[in-house]
């Protein structure tokens, strides 16, 4: 089902930073493997409406939300962000007090959505150190706490 919601190249490279061609049952296999991943879900009247995880890195004692897609028919309606912000939630009730999320650079519509869910770019000199070991430039934002919190 989240499978289908893989329309465009764009969608698997936003979603997966894969080819499209190169989507299929086998990404849930490798990523549900992968230690610190937490796959998760969420429901809209009792569909599955969004996927995504959190990254658990004890370590550096960070968690990374990242990985979401929302179903298609249900974009543009504020699915993503509650959902980024629930993502983060989980990520802070597991402990961690520093949560990122990145995004490509043309994936304005993955910054809109994380912006929207309450998490601030980084300045550009964190968002340097944060690429060194990585193989894009990415745009990495911070979760900011919640007014309430
Ligand atoms: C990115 C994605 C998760 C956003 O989910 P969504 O439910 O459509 O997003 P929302 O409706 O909650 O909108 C969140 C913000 O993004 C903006 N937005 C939504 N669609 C947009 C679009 N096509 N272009 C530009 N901005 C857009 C909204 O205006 C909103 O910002 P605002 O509150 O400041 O107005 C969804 O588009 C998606 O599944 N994309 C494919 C996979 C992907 O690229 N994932 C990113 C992985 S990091």
């Amino acid at each position: 089902m989240i499978l289908g919601w893989v329309r465009s190249a764009d969608d698997a490279l936003g979603w997966a930073e894969l080819p499209f061609l190169r989507i299929g049952p086998q990404v849930f296999e490798q990523w549900h493997v992968e230690p610190g991943v937490v796959p998760c879900v969420g429901w809209l009247e009792g569909e599955l409406c969004a996927y995504g995880q959190v990254w658990e890195d004890p370590v550096e004692r960070e968690a990374e939300v990242t990985r979401v897609i929302v179903a298609t028919d249900l974009r543009g309606r504020g699915v993503g962000r509650t959902f980024a912000r629930l993502l983060a939630s989980e990520a802070i009730r597991r402990g961690f007090g520093v949560v990122v999320a990145r995004t490509t650079r043309p994936n304005r519509t993955a910054f809109a959505c994380f912006r929207a869910a309450g998490f601030v770019r980084m300045d550009r000199a964190d968002e340097v150190a944060m690429n060194l070991d990585q193989s894009d430039d990415y745009v990495w934002l911070q979760s900011a706490p919640a007014p309430d919190v």
